[in-house]
């Protein structure tokens, strides 16, 4: 273990508890953290806004190239903008909800993405990212690689709480972004060989962050 380092890997889908334990583990371990999600959302945005066609994998490729896109890794609180325009509050809004997975599938859009995120993990030395494919392609060598999952029950009761919509609509959606995100062709969703699988089902906040904890220690990294 490189003196000074630490990088866990956080990826599960939507509702599995991801961010909510990422941040309080980032936290108590006075270290960065990284929404890889938001900075899809945020180009999600950006592609929105300039009327570019969805399908058009070329052209929406080019707005990502074209937007400067920031985020910061405070785990109390980063802000995501685009442009110089703070988009906290517009990523989470349905509109970007329902576009992110087919913008997330645009290997352009992969490829930019996952080089900024190598670059802002170098930089913080000591950090916890969320996402999809953290493991398994942003950060390979990472010191814990965790997959989260949650029944789909869970999740959804999850997602409608933090978003104040209905479950049942919530439900649909979660499965539709689930289906898209990990059938696509560019790093689809899935568990890498040698990330701990943790079903937080049953779980509180607390307690799955005590288990990463306990990991940490028993490897010797935090
Ligand atoms: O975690 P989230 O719901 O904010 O993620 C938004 C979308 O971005 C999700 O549909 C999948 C995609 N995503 C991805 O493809 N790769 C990541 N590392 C993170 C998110």
């Amino acid at each position: 273990v490189r003196a000074g380092r630490c990088v866990v890997a956080v990826d599960g889908p939507s509702g599995s508890g991801k961010s909510t334990v990422s941040r309080r583990l980032a936290a108590g371990l006075g270290a960065r953290y990284l929404d890889t999600g938001a900075m899809y959302r945020a180009i999600t945005w950006a592609v929105l806004r300039s009327g570019v066609d969805l399908a058009d994998a070329a052209a929406v490729g080019k707005v990502a190239e074209e937007v400067e896109l920031r985020i910061g890794t405070d785990p109390q609180g980063y802000g995501v903008t685009v442009d110089g325009v703070n988009v906290d509050r517009e990523i989470r809004g349905p509109e970007v909800t329902g576009a992110v997975s087919a913008v997330a599938a645009v290997p352009a859009v992969r490829a930019l993405l996952v080089a900024r995120q190598r670059e802002l993990i170098t930089h913080a030395g000591r950090i916890v990212v969320e996402g999809r494919d953290i493991g398994a392609v942003v950060a390979p060598d990472a010191d814990l690689k965790v997959y989260l999952t949650a029944s789909e029950a869970a999740r959804a009761r999850r997602r409608s709480a933090e978003d104040a919509v209905d479950v049942a609509a919530t439900a649909a959606d979660l499965a539709r972004r689930d289906r898209l995100d990990s059938t696509r062709t560019v790093d689809p969703l899935r568990q890498s060989a040698d990330a701990v699988e943790l079903d937080t089902t049953e779980l509180g906040i607390d307690e799955v962050v005590d288990r990463l904890r306990g990991l940490l220690t028993e490897r010797g990294v935090a």
